[in-house]
């Protein structure tokens, strides 16, 4: 994700894209893609997933393998505790790989990977399918087995793929922890899935500096996790590590052994597949349950309409896979479509600032999916680092993590697209596992619109008590049906799944978002309703944040907010209270970020830290961010009645 500190980005240059146009102008209008084939097929899909969305899931379940056929495409006997293809028997690998080594797919390049400094790999699906059985193998000798669960620490290079592929073959649950994350934040996660294992690499590079993950690792092995019994590291930065004897692995030793390779886990469509922490608005992050049969099917079905996947693709999703994002669509959604994937180790603008699309001329990308704080990152660099390069390649551009803005929509449209690619913005969340709403590619786009729900998906805005509020007016974003790809439960918290999900507005899937919907249909989504913030697309709470600045020794009380930024959309601002004893100084404020940064990881950017004499209150003592963000922002804060001061 992009950094301040690099090269500084220039003034902005004159756009025409700084006309903004009323909000109703259409782009992309059907013709655009008239030469789309497919185009047409689209309507229908629509059509019929409404009348029958069962059908319609079914169908596209019916396009991959399993071991043994569902007795049910929904069962909601438990809502919301949902069953999707209940009585199936499959396998998210056999899916994602092992499907292919049958086909031409398998000489086909499954991931073309450049790392920072320039060197390439390309894996085809037959290299990668014996990779993940060596690996299985591997995994096995240690005695790990169905139902266990490994923790990953890994920058974006193959071999995460293949540690995440070589788990979920076996039925072994990977938790994938995003490596700019603190140990602090690795050992509590380790320690509420209690994992086995934990895969790292012996470093990683950024911006031109090697990073040592091992070392992290190990500082959260030693001031805790006591179920990992051992650590396997990858050999990628060559930067000297500590062994633990016993304890820690290397890959390429574990890989090396001709040990038998496991079969493949036959699993239950409801078993899960993986656990990924997220932030609620609690300090203590969720563990999110995906399960085989549900998630297989909506993730495979999404990518492939969404982005209209063609054999001859090369498809970049620029995320990483530490988040949802990449799980979904860098790792099993282009492998079940059998697609070829850039995978890219280092940032989008270094060691130039057109490095991205610089990249996407050299690999001849045809799909580029990425996030609004790097669009509006670049559009700060101005238009001539893109118009060195073509870009003719593009067919199809995306955006996903937060809203877009329509300037950097247009920005988007115009430089990058050249008006000719269409823009899929997705919206969906870690809990929702896919795509839910987002256009297809021949709809008539706004920008800044995430068009209307994806077919067989019903979403609303309502009010407090559940209603759906009249076009125009905000409220809060509800899905009113189950789809393939929802959230099983939290791990080993169903009550908090309850609770989270389900029992605020009753009866319907409460999103944490806000939204609006225009008179045509168009879902404009305003950001989050509750106390989560969207750091450069990065989830995190205020509350993780908050118990980060009153771990300090200076500290007695913190209230944070989020505060708009031009290009992360949004970073934290804190209000501090010292304790006796301390006096506020800039250096005791700079050394609190530096605090933040270390709790909980270099992407919890905090802007600045002020230091108060009194956080507003309610009379029960919780401090009201509320209030905090209204001063802070010139806005109305709402119902004051229970603040106490
Ligand atoms: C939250 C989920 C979805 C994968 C990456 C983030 C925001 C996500 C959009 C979008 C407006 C968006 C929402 C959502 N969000 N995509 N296209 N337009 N907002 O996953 O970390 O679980 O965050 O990201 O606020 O609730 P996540």
């Amino acid at each position: 994700m992009p950094e301040e500190k690099n090269s500084q980005p220039k003034e902005k240059e004159e756009s025409t894209t700084e006309v903004l146009l009323s909000e109703d102008t259409l782009y992309n209008a059907p013709e655009l893609f008239a030469r789309n084939a497919r185009a047409s097929d689209f309507e229908a899909l629509y059509r019929r997933a409404e009348a029958d969305p069962e059908g319609f899931w079914a169908d596209f379940a019916s396009e991959l393998p399993w071991k043994k056929k569902w007795k049910k495409v929904l069962d909601d006997s438990k809502k919301p505790f949902y069953s999707w293809f209940a009585g199936g028997k499959t396998n998210l690998y056999t899916a994602a790989v092992e499907r292919h080594q049958a086909t031409a797919v398998k000489d086909k390049a499954a991931f073309i990977w450049e790392g920072e400094n320039g060197d390439t790999r390309t894996i085809t699906y037959g290299q990668l399918h014996e990779t993940v059985n060596k690996f299985s193998a591997g995994l096995r000798s240690l005695n790990l087995n169905k139902g266990d669960r490994v923790a990953i620490y890994m920058p974006n290079i193959p071999e995460v793929a293949v540690a995440m592929l070589a788990c979920v073959k076996m039925g072994i649950v990977h938790s994938v922890v995003y490596a700019g994350f603190s140990a602090q934040a690795i050992q509590k996660r380790v320690e509420d899935a209690e994992a086995k294992v934990i895969i790292t690499t012996d470093g990683s590079f950024r911006r031109g500096k090697t990073l040592s993950l091992k070392e992290v690792v190990d500082q959260a092995l030693s001031a805790g996790c006591p179920s990992i019994q051992h650590s396997i590291i990858v050999q990628h930065a060559k930067n000297p590590v500590t062994m633990k004897e016993g304890r820690d692995l290397w890959y390429h030793e574990l890989i090396a052994q001709d040990l038998p390779v496991p079969d493949t886990e036959v699993m239950d469509s409801e078993d899960p597949a993986f656990i990924l922490y997220t932030s609620g608005t609690t300090g203590t992050p969720k563990g999110v349950v995906h399960s085989h049969g549900g998630y297989m099917v909506g993730v495979y079905t999404t990518l492939k309409l969404v982005f209209d996947l063609r054999e001859s693709d090369v498809y970049w999703c620029t995320a990483d896979p530490g988040w949802i994002t990449g799980h979904s669509y860098i790792v099993y959604g282009p492998l079940m479509n059998g697609v070829t994937s850039l995978l890219f180790e280092g940032v989008p603008d270094y060691p130039k600032t057109d490095r991205i699309w610089e990249m996407v001329e050299r690999h001849h990308v045809t799909i580029l999916y990425t996030a609004p704080t790097l669009i509006r990152m670049m559009a700060k660099y101005g238009e001539a680092g893109v118009k060195a390069h073509d870009l003719s390649c593009l067919r199809l551009l995306g955006s996903v993590g937060e809203p877009i803005n329509p300037k950097a929509w247009l920005w988007y449209y115009e430089h990058v697209g050249n008006k000719r690619c269409p823009i899929m913005d997705t919206w969906w969340q870690t809990e929702t596992g896919m795509f839910m709403i987002c256009p297809l590619p021949p709809v008539p786009l706004k920008a800044g619109s995430a068009y209307k729900p994806f077919p067989g998906i019903i979403a609303d805005v309502v009010d407090k008590t559940g209603k759906s509020v009249p076009p125009g007016k905000g409220g809060f974003l509800v899905i009113k049906n189950s789809w393939p790809a929802q959230l099983k439960t939290l791990f080993r918290n169903p009550q908090r799944y309850l609770e989270t999900y389900f029992e605020k507005i009753p009866g319907v899937y409460l999103t944490g978002d806000m939204a609006r919907r225009d008179k045509d249909g168009y879902f404009w989504i305003q950001g989050r309703s509750d106390d989560v913030l969207k750091i450069a697309g990065h989830r995190l709470s205020n509350a993780e944040i908050e118990s980060a600045i009153v771990s300090h020794p200076a500290v007695s009380e913190a209230g944070v907010i989020g505060k708009p930024d031009p290009v992360k959309g949004e970073v934290a601002k804190a209000f501090v209270i010292l304790k006796s004893g301390f006096a506020p100084s800039p250096e005791l404020s700079q050394e609190i970020r530096q605090h933040i940064r270390k709790t909980i990881g270099p992407l919890a950017v905090t802007d600045e830290v002020v230091f108060v004499s009194k956080l507003p209150k309610t009379r029960s003592g919780k401090i009201m961010r509320r209030v905090l963000r209204a001063q802070e922002l010139g806005e109305d804060p709402g119902d004051t009645s229970t603040l106490e001061d």
